[in-house]
């Protein structure tokens, strides 16, 4: 089964990962895929908007990972925002070690996820950006999930 939500703007997709945000628990990694401008980081500040992070959540391009103090009340302490863009091999993905990073009551968000989806597998969240010619988009969501959690994202989906 599919778990999949079209957003038919900007605001829908930010509001996409703010309900998206509210599912998620400390050592999460989210990985986001889909062309450029399809919405990626659109969805991560509506994450960072559920998780009560304060400060502007920008592409973190140059910096390949940024951090954010988040204040809510799931135990998220801090958000890892990638971006994979300008890396070329899994094994600088690794380099980057979120693995180790959410494992401090942290979830990782990481765009261009594609190179990273190699490493973390199914254990990650990863969710596919698809636009449409009327510029809408398709968010769906893959990975090994428990029942909950499986529940849980068909619940989100059909929001
Ligand atoms: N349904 C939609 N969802 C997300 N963004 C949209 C949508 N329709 C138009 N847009 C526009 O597309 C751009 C998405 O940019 P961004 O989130 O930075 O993408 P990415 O991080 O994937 O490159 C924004 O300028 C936004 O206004
Ligand atoms: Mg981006």
């Amino acid at each position: 089964m599919t778990i999949a939500r079209t957003c038919s703007n900007d605001e829908k997709t930010q509001r996409a990962g703010e309900d998206f945000g509210l599912l998620l628990r400390a050592g999460d990694i989210i990985l986001l895929t889909g062309r450029l401008g399809a919405g990626k980081t659109t969805f991560t500040k509506g994450v960072a908007k559920a998780l009560g992070v304060k400060e502007r959540v920008t592409s973190p391009t140059f910096t390949m990972v940024r951090q954010h103090g988040c204040h809510n009340s799931q135990g998220i302490e801090t958000l890892h925002h990638g971006d994979m863009y300008r890396i070329e091999s899994a094994g600088e993905v690794a380099d980057l070690a979120l693995g180790e990073l959410v494992e401090e009551n942290g979830v990782a968000v990481v765009e261009w996820g594609e190179l990273a989806s190699e490493i973390f597998g199914p254990r990650a969240i990863s969710i596919h950006f698809e636009v449409h010619e009327d510029e809408s988009r398709t968010l769906s969501v893959h990975g090994e999930f428990d029942e909950t959690r499986r529940q849980e994202f068909a619940e989100w989906a059909k929001r």
